[in-house]
């Protein structure tokens, strides 16, 4: 078993995080659309409860992902070209972003905030922060959707550079 990434693929734990992270990012837009376009339904109240402790795991699995690559960064496969590798970095940025926004306003609500029965922070007392609410209610969605469309583009090159072998990129993400 290869644990770090090299020239010529990622390692296991590159590829689990990758792979894992798309199955839980999956589950926590199927959350946002469910909010979005069902309110006040039962499809709602199924995927809705999950939307913000998801989001805080997502935050941690991200910085943690960051890290890994840094980690890796000098020996890790080469990006097919400068776009791939700035849209790989903006990835990065939007999965940080679209949480880090949302918990600003959860924490400038006041309100006591916990994930998974965890406490995240305590509320307080007295006025609430007025640049948190608004970073968050101004951005945390629009954000989620930008990454959204970013995803279906990184997909969609995924497979379209399937059809060049020297930019057939899937095998060092999977095998
Ligand atoms: C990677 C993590 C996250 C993604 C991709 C994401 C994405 C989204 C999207 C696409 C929406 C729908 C926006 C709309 O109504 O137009 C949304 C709504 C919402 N999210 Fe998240 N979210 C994430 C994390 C979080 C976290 C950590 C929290 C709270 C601690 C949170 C709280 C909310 C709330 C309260 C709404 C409904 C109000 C609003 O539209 O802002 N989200 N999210
Ligand atoms: C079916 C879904 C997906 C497919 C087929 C796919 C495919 C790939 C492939 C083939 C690579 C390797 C690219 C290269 O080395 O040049 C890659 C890397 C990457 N993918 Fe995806 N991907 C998917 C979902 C996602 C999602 C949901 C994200 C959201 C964050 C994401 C973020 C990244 C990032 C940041 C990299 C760079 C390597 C790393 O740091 O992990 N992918 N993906």
């Amino acid at each position: 078993m290869q644990i770090k990434d090299n020239s010529e693929k990622y390692g296991t734990i590159s590829k689990f995080l990758h792979w894992g992270m798309a199955l839980l990012i999956l589950w926590q837009f199927l959350s946002a659309a469910a909010h979005y376009f069902f309110e006040d339904t039962t499809i709602e109240a199924f995927f809705w409860p999950t939307h913000k402790p998801l989001g805080v795991l997502l935050l941690l699995l991200m910085v943690l992902r960051l890290l890994w690559a840094l980690v890796n960064h000098s020996n890790r496969p080469p990006s097919v070209g400068l776009l791939a590798k700035l849209g790989h970095m903006t990835l990065y940025l939007l999965v940080i972003a679209t949480p880090t926004v949302a918990l600003l306003r959860q924490y400038g609500s006041g309100r006591a905030f916990e994930a998974f029965g965890v406490p995240v922070f305590a509320g307080f007392e007295g006025e609430k922060i007025k640049w948190m609410l608004d970073l968050g209610s101004n951005f945390h969605g629009e954000l989620g959707w930008v990454l959204l469309a970013l995803i279906v583009g990184h997909i969609v090159m995924a497979y379209r550079h399937r059809k060049n072998p020297n930019t057939d990129v899937l095998p060092r993400m999977l095998k």
